[in-house]
């Protein structure tokens, strides 16, 4: 990747948090697309996104004080409203067109809030690509949705998750079960208009450590299935069935079948660092949170390596010398996500000009 050009889609919705990172009454400052950004709930309980930095001189917003619906900056005390126009300097009665901060469309739903960062007039909710298990009881997912920060570029954790065979080597003893997984499977790729899904089967397989771990009964051998789906601009989401060896996928009987429903975003925060939202659910003895618990470690846990390794990545392609990648089958994927990926940046580009515009740094 060119780090010099700018390679973030802006018409499309990013998962902005957890519902339960913003509650009423506070603040939450992050980046998204390198814009700083402050989120907050008004009184009225209304959900606003502006820029973060004052256009008087630049403090963060974030440190503001919410009166109603409105913010105002603790540095000289200028107070916006929701959509970012200053509607009262102390000591000045002259508001100028100039004062005001951008505004974003911000949606909650599933659990989580949603931002689009490019042309207002295109934010529509019905887009969201809504996650139904988040907000389904028979799913149980954690106490809390989990969040990490990644130092590395946001489609680097796609193509991680575009070819499970890492799951082998990278998560031997933790989501893999054993290196024969890369081996044996053989993974469907079905490309979409907007992503890709992937079935992977591992027949009469060892089971996945974290699964065994929660089911002291577990056989030697099951048939384990992961489904993915990958949307634009970096949504995952996963059904994965752990099933008696021989079990027939079509039939209507679920007995002795276990499943999870597991979701991921990942929403740049700059073109080298990633927020990365997650949650892992099941769909059996869910009045029991050991399970969600012992779960949510074991994936982190996973999730862990991952990190260690796709950061390493990150080092590596940020020297500046050529390299070319020399793909696998396997990439098949991921491949394809990059091609669609890029269609849609040009696309955006020649109507757009999102990209060219730089962070407003000249107060010195
Ligand atoms: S920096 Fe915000 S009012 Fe001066
Ligand atoms: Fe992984």
């Amino acid at each position: 990747m060119n780090e010099n050009i700018n390679p973030f889609l802006y018409n499309c919705w990013y998962a902005a948090a957890w519902a339960h990172e913003v509650p009423e009454g506070t603040k939450l400052d992050r980046v998204y697309l390198e814009k700083p950004i402050v989120i907050y709930r008004g009184e009225s309980g209304k959900l606003i996104a502006l820029d973060n930095r004052c256009c008087h001189r630049g403090a963060p917003l974030s440190l503001g004080r919410v009166e109603g619906d409105c913010i105002r900056c603790m540095y000289h005390g200028m107070k916006y409203d929701p959509e970012g126009v200053v509607i009262e300097i102390p000591g000045q009665d002259f508001i100028g067109p100039n004062h005001k901060v951008q505004s974003y469309p911000i949606v909650e739903k599933g659990n989580l809030l949603w931002i689009w960062m490019g042309d207002p007039a295109l934010a529509n909710p019905e887009n969201i690509h809504d996650y139904p298990p988040l907000s389904d009881s028979s799913w149980r997912g954690f106490e809390k949705e989990a969040y990490l920060h990644y130092d590395a570029n946001w489609m680097l954790i796609v193509d991680n998750l575009a070819d499970f065979s890492h799951l082998a080597f990278v998560h031997t003893d933790t989501l893999g079960g054993s290196e024969d997984y890369a081996f044996v499977t053989n993974p469907q790729v079905e490309k979409l208009d907007n992503g890709f899904n992937v079935v992977r089967w591992s027949k009469n397989d060892a089971p996945a450590p974290y699964h065994a771990k929660v089911n002291p009964d577990v056989p030697e051998k099951l048939d384990r299935c992961n489904s993915v789906q990958m949307l634009v601009p970096g949504i995952f989401f996963m059904s994965t069935i752990m099933a008696p060896v021989g079990w027939d996928p079509d039939s209507d009987n679920y007995e002795g079948v276990k499943q999870y429903r597991n979701c991921q975003y990942m929403t740049p925060e700059t073109r080298s660092t990633t927020h990365f939202f997650w949650n892992y659910m099941h769909d059996y003895r869910t009045d029991d949170p050991s399970i969600s618990k012992s779960l949510q470690a074991s994936l982190l846990e996973g999730f862990m390596e991952d990190k260690e390794i796709i950061e390493a990545q990150q080092k590596m392609l940020q020297y500046q010398d050529e390299f070319q990648p020399r793909g696998l089958q396997g990439d098949e994927a991921l491949v394809h996500f990059r091609k669609l990926y890029n269609a849609l940046i040009s696309a955006e580009r020649e109507r757009y000009d999102f990209h060219t515009r730089q962070l407003g740094n000249s107060i010195i």
